[in-house]
Parts: C-alpha cells; sequence; structure tokens
C-alpha cells in the first residue's frame, strides 16, 4: 500500500487515549511567547496528537527525555524536522553526525569529539576570557546598547570561527545560516521559505569555509582534516563535519548568551548574586538561563518501529516533536520551574539533549557562557531594560530580535 503524505511526512491518525489538540505550535504568537503553549501541552498528557501537521508533541520531561534518550525506537536518520528524509528529499545533504543514528553515528561523532575534547576548550578558554573582558569593557563605554548585535551575536561570531579556523569568517553570513537550519526543521510555513530564499547566497558560502584551503593549520577544523588524513573519515566528510559545527555552533550559542542577558536584566537580585562570586557562579549562571530559555525549543524524532511510551501506542513512520522548551519547565523535575535561580541544581536539563546526540559542543559552548557572564559580573554594577525586549519567531530556536540594555 502507497504511503499517504502530509506534511512531509506519513500521515498518522490519533493513537487511543490521547487528547487532540488543535494548536499551531508554529503560530509567530506561540513561537515569540511560547510559555502558556508549555503549561497547557504537559497539562493535557505525556503525549498530544496535533491533527494540522499529524504528529505527536512530547512536553512533559518524562516522555520528552525518554524519546529524546532512545535512539534505537527513535530516529534521528529519518531527520530531526518535520520531514522524514526517508520520504522525501532534505533541503541540504542530511548532516552525518546529526541526523544519522548509529553506528555511522558513533564513528564520526568520535572524530568530532576528539576535535571538540576537554584539553582543547582549555587552551582556547584563556584567550575566551580575554576577548569576553574586551569586550565587556567596550560595550560598558557606551551605557546604553543593542546587546543582540553588541554582546550576544559579536562574542560567539568573533571566537568560534577563530576556534574552528575560519580564515575569512562572515558573521552575518554564519547567524543567517544558522536562521535557515534551525526553521527549516519546522513545517514549510513563511518563517522557512522567508530564510530559505536567501539559501542560493549562503549555502554556497557555508560550503566553501568547509574546504581545508579555507581553513589554518592549528583549529579545530584541522583537527577534523587530520583524522581525514589518518584515514579515518574521508575528505569530503571531514568538509560535512565542519558544516555541521557552523550549523549548530552559531546561533546556539547566539541566543543562549542572549537570553542569559535577559534573564539577568529581569532579576537583578539574580545578577547581585552573580557578582558576589563570578568565578563560581558564572557557569551555573549560564546553565539555568539554558534550562529557563532553551535555546533548541524542540526538535523531532521518528518511530523507527511500532512502540508504546507510557502506554501509548505509536505507529511507526510518526513524527514526535520533542519540546525541550517544555520539558525543562516541568514541575514534576524542577522544583518552582517559573523561577529563574541560579543557585539551583539545573542539572539534568535537556537543553544540551540527552544521549548518543547529546551536543557534542557542550564543553565550547560552555566555556563562551562562562566567559562572558564571568566578564560582565566583574565589571558592571547594574543591567537594566533600555527599551521593551522582542523575541524573533524561528521554528525551533528561542532568540531575540532585540534586547536594549542599559550596563553601568
Ligand atoms: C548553548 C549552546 C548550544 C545549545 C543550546 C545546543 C543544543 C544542542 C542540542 C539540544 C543538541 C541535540 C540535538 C538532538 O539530539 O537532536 C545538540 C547537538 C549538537 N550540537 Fe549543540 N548546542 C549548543 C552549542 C553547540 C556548539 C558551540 C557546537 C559546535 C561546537 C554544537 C554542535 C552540535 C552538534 C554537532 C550536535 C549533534 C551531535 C550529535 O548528533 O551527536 N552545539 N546541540
Amino acid at each position: 500500500m502507497a504511503t499517504t503524505l502530509v506534511h512531509q511526512h506519513k500521515s498518522i491518525a490519533p493513537p487511543k487515549g490521547v487528547e487532540v489538540w488543535d494548536v499551531d505550535p508554529y503560530d509567530e504568537a506561540v513561537l515569540t511567547n511560547p510559555l502558556p503553549f508549555f503549561d497547557a501541552l504537559r497539562a493535557k498528557g505525556g503525549l498530544v496528537y496535533v491533527p494540522r501537521y499529524e504528529i505527536l508533541i512530547s512536553g512533559r520531561y518524562e516522555e520528552t527525555r525518554e524519546i529524546f534518550y532512545d535512539h534505537a525506537r527513535f530516529l534521528s536518520s529519518r531527520g530531526v524536522g518535520m520531514a522524514d528524509f526517508k520520504l522525501e528529499e532534505p533541503w541540504r545533504p542530511p548532516s552525518i553526525v546529526l541526523e544519522v543514528d548509529p553506528p555511522e553515528h558513533t564513528h564520526n561523532r568520535r572524530v568530532i569529539m576528539r576535535a571538540l575534547s576537554p584539553s582543547v576548550v582549555r587552551k582556547l578558554e584563556q584567550d575566551f576570557v580575554e576577548d569576553a573582558e574586551r569586550l565587556v569593557d567596550e560595550v560598558l563605554a557606551q551605557g546604553e546598547i543593542e546587546a543582540v548585535a553588541a554582546i550576544a551575536e559579536a562574542f560567539p561570531t568573533h571566537v568560534f570561527p577563530r576556534a574552528v579556523g575560519i580564515k575569512q569568517p562572515d558573521a552575518r553570513k554564519l547567524v543567517d545560516y544558522g536562521a535557515m537550519v534551525f526553521n527549516a526543521v519546522g513545517p514549510d510555513n513563511e518563517l522557512r521559505q522567508r530564510v530559505m530564499a536567501r539559501a542560493p547566497e549562503i549555502v554556497p558560502w557555508i560550503n566553501e569555509q568547509c574546504d581545508r584551503s579555507r581553513l589554518t593549520e592549528d583549529g579545530i577544523g584541522a583537527t577534523i582534516f587530520a583524522a581525514a588524513d589518518a584515514g579515518e573519515i574521508g575528505e569530503a566528510e571531514a568538509g560535512m563535519l565542519i558544516r555541521s559545527l557552523l550549523s549548530a555552533g552559531v546561533d546556539t550559542t547566539v541566543s543562549g548568551i542572549g537570553s542569559a542577558l535577559w534573564c539577568l536584566a529581569q532579576h537583578p537580585e539574580q545578577f547581585q548574586y552573580l557578582r558576589s562570586e563570578p568565578t563560581n557562579l558564572s557557569g551555573p549562571a549560564f546553565e539555568e538561563a539554558l534550562r529557563f530559555c532553551t535555546p533548541v525549543q524542540a526538535f523531532f524524532r521518528t518511530a523507527g518501529q511500532d512502540t508504546t511510551v507510557s502506554d501509548i501506542e505509536i505507529e511507526e513512520g510518526t513524527k514526535i516533536l520533542c519540546v525541550l522548551g517544555a520539558a525543562n519547565r516541568d514541575p514534576a523535575k524542577f522544583e518552582n520551574p517559573e523561577a529563574f535561580d541560579i543557585g539551583r541544581d539545573a542539572r539534568g536539563h535537556l537543553a544540551l539533549g540527552v544521549g548518543v546526540h547529546s551536543c557534542v559542543g557542550q564543553i565550547i559552548a560552555r566555556a563562551e557562557g562562562r566567559a562572558i557572564l564571568g566578564a560582565l559580573a566583574e565589571r558592571v554594577s547594574r543591567i537594566e531594560f533600555a527599551g521593551e525586549p522582542k523575541w524573533r519567531p524561528n521554528n525551533s530556536m528561542r532568540a531575540l530580535e532585540s534586547l536594549p540594555l542599559k550596563l553601568s
């Protein structure tokens, strides 16, 4: 029997016992203010069926973690977006780390993990700290700033491409490519179409940066190409792994740092607490911001077989939207989850994923977060809003459009 497709994946009926909810998780009002959607989602059950896209959605911590963790039953190779790569051709060749399953995944991930190991990041960290201090001095001299551009984008787009070894970085193109990647995982809505229209301009530039000749000889990129020289992976695969870094390593940290600034401006007492012990608290403060705002709000998994979660029968081919942002605010897991509290134990949050696909760049992401929050805590006495912050709709990323701040 031919498979019927809906929104680029197999058409599925609501499983027995699951609430059918006529909501659009991609409505711009939901994307820019997701908290009421998160609360309603968790209240409706472990899994909810959304007829408009014929998908299941999970928002409670337990089910979201179970699905995200279990790579054997819930596949990444069929795409972490709404489209099923088994049935539809993806918009770009799939990532050979994010969008593959073991054993292929295990092999490729080993190469990328080595390039981003704790010892590699330890060597980068002092530079991150010095760059963060310089940047904070600059913005402090300005007083009022647009913090998305001046800090959240400026810092990662300076330190990260340099660490990878990109000889001629273009901050705008890197951020815009990230927007493309993270909007692409949604349905084919206006948001996705708008960013995809820029693909002919940006994608070739990104691909060029992944070539060995464009990279310095001492960066993370060179370590990945050394694995190609050793015969561990092919030359083309090395380039694909660099592309994964550029896809996943810029907008995520821009979002994480922007969100952390927003949280600290909104909770001045937490900023004062951070100032009391910058060295010890900058890490926990970044971690709590990741839990509280969750840069990657939601990714899909595809059921590779008929299976069950919380006694709900799930049919092979079902697309499940795992809402990490909702799980990270589940009161069943985090006490008083609506409080931004840098003193809490935020461990176990899902902002960096879980299981074999958990964020391979988390050590470097945390080092960037610690550096910038540490520099702010050491040098700035108050962070206040200088205007209304605005969130930017994106099909999977929680990102600020603008964040006017006054630093003193
Ligand atoms: C605060 C910043 C970051 C956040 C919130 C974040 C979030 C995530 C999440 C949620 C996943 C899991 C995806 C899944 O299971 O489907 C992931 C995977 C990944 N991240 Fe990050 N990330 C961040 C920074 C970075 C950086 C800086 C890099 C590059 C150095 C990076 C590279 C990757 C890659 C390559 C994967 C795929 C890993 C795999 O499939 O095995 N990320 N990230």
